[in-house]
C-alpha cells in the first residue's frame, strides 16, 4: 500500500534542486511538485502564475530562492503563497536567501526598512519562514516569532576541517568587518585555527564604496580564511583579500553562506589572490559546494 504523503514539497521556478533533496532529507513521504504553478511570461515582461495543483489540505513547504532578480522571485513567492493558502494549503517558506534582509534599518533619510514591508506582506498567508543566516539581528527581528534562522556555519566549517585544515597547520579566520568578529571566532574555535580577526571596513552610504584599513598582524606562513555571512559584489572580500596579500597570508580561502557574485565579483576576489570560493547552495553558483538541504529539512521537521 501507498504510504500517506505528509504534505508536499513545492519548487518556485529556479529552486526545483533544493526541494528535491529537502523532500529525500525529510525521511517522511512528502510529495515533490517541481510544477505547482505555470508561469506566463508577457511582453512587457509581466509574469502570470497559473496554479496547477492546489495541495488543499495539506501543508505545503514552498522552497523558493529570492535570487537572481529578486523583486521578480518575491512576487512569485507571495503571489504562489497567496493562490495555495487561498485553496486550503498551510504554507511553510523556505527561504534560503531573505533578499532585502539589508534593507533592515534606515542608514539615510529618507530609506525604508524594506526587510519589514517584505515581512508584513507574508503575514496572514505563510505560517512560518525559514531561512539560512539572515543578514542581521535587525532583520530578524521583523519576523518576530515566525522567522526560524539555521545556520550554515557548522557545514562550512566542518568543510574547513576537512579540506583547509588538513593542508594547513596555521589558520586565521578573518571576518572581512567587525560586526562579524563574534561569527570569525566561533568559526575559528570550531575548526581548531590559531585566532580570529576582524577588519576595520566602511562602506560610503551614497556612493557604496568600500574602505578597508590596514591591519598591524603578520601573516607570513598562515592560511587566511575569509568567512562572511554573503558575497554580492565581491568588494568586501576583495578588499580583505588585499589586505591579506601585503601582509604576507601564504594562502587565502573564501568562504560566505551566499554567493550572489555580481559583475564578475568571483574573476576579482581570485585576482585579489584567493586560492578557493566556497559558498553554500542558498543560491546557485559555481562555487556552492555546501549543500545546506539538510539542515533546511531538519527545520522543517
Ligand atoms: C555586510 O554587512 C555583509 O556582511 C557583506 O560583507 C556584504 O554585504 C558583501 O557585499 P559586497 O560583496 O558587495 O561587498
Amino acid at each position: 500500500m501507498e504510504k500517506q504523503a505528509y504534505g508536499a514539497v513545492v519548487a518556485l521556478e529556479g529552486s526545483e534542486d533544493l526541494a528535491i533533496s529537502i523532500a529525500k532529507s525529510l525521511r517522511v513521504p512528502f510529495d515533490i511538485d517541481k510544477d505547482t504553478a505555470k508561469i506566463t511570461v508577457f511582453k512587457d515582461n509581466e509574469s502570470k502564475l497559473t496554479l496547477q495543483s492546489t495541495h488543499a489540505g495539506q501543508s505545503v513547504m514552498l522552497v523558493a530562492r529570492l535570487f537572481p532578480n529578486p523583486p521578480e522571485k518575491v512576487l512569485e513567492f507571495l503571489v504562489l503563497s497567496r493562490a495555495l493558502k487561498d485553496n486550503g494549503a498551510s504554507i511553510h517558506a523556505v527561504l534560503p536567501y531573505l533578499a532585502y534582509a539589508r534593507q533592515d534599518r534606515a542608514f539615510l533619510p529618507g530609506e525604508l526598512v524594506t526587510i519589514r514591508e517584505l515581512s508584513e506582506l507574508m503575514k496572514g498567508i505563510v505560517e512560518e519562514v525559514i531561512t539560512v543566516n539572515i543578514h542581521s539581528e535587525e532583520a530578524k527581528e521583523q519576523f518576530a516569532a515566525s522567522l526560524k534562522d539555521v545556520s550554515a556555519m557548522p557545514l562550512l566549517a566542518h568543510y574547513a576541517k576537512e579540506i583547509i585544515k588538513a593542508k594547513s597547520k596555521s589558520i586565521v579566520v578573518v571576518s572581512p568587518d567587525e560586526g562579524g568578529i563574534e561569527r570569525a571566532r566561533a568559526f575559528a574555535s570550531e575548526i581548531g585555527a590559531e585566532k580570529a580577526i576582524a577588519l576595520d571596513k566602511e562602506r560610503d552610504r551614497i556612493t557604496g564604496e568600500i574602505t578597508t584599513k590596514d591591519i598591524a598582524d603578520n601573516l607570513a606562513g598562515k592560511t587566511a580564511i575569509i568567512i562572511d555571512d554573503m558575497i554580492a559584489t565581491g568588494g568586501t572580500v576583495v578588499n580583505a583579500a588585499n589586505v591579506l596579500r601585503r601582509h604576507n597570508a601564504k594562502e587565502i580561502y573564501v568562504m560566505a553562506v551566499h554567493g550572489l557574485f555580481l559583475d564578475e565579483a568571483d574573476k576579482k576576489i581570485k585576482e585579489a589572490g584567493a586560492n578557493e570560493i566556497i559558498t553554500t547552495n542558498t543560491i546557485n553558483n559555481k562555487y556552492a559546494k555546501v549543500d545546506i538541504s539538510e539542515v533546511l529539512a531538519d527545520a522543517l521537521r
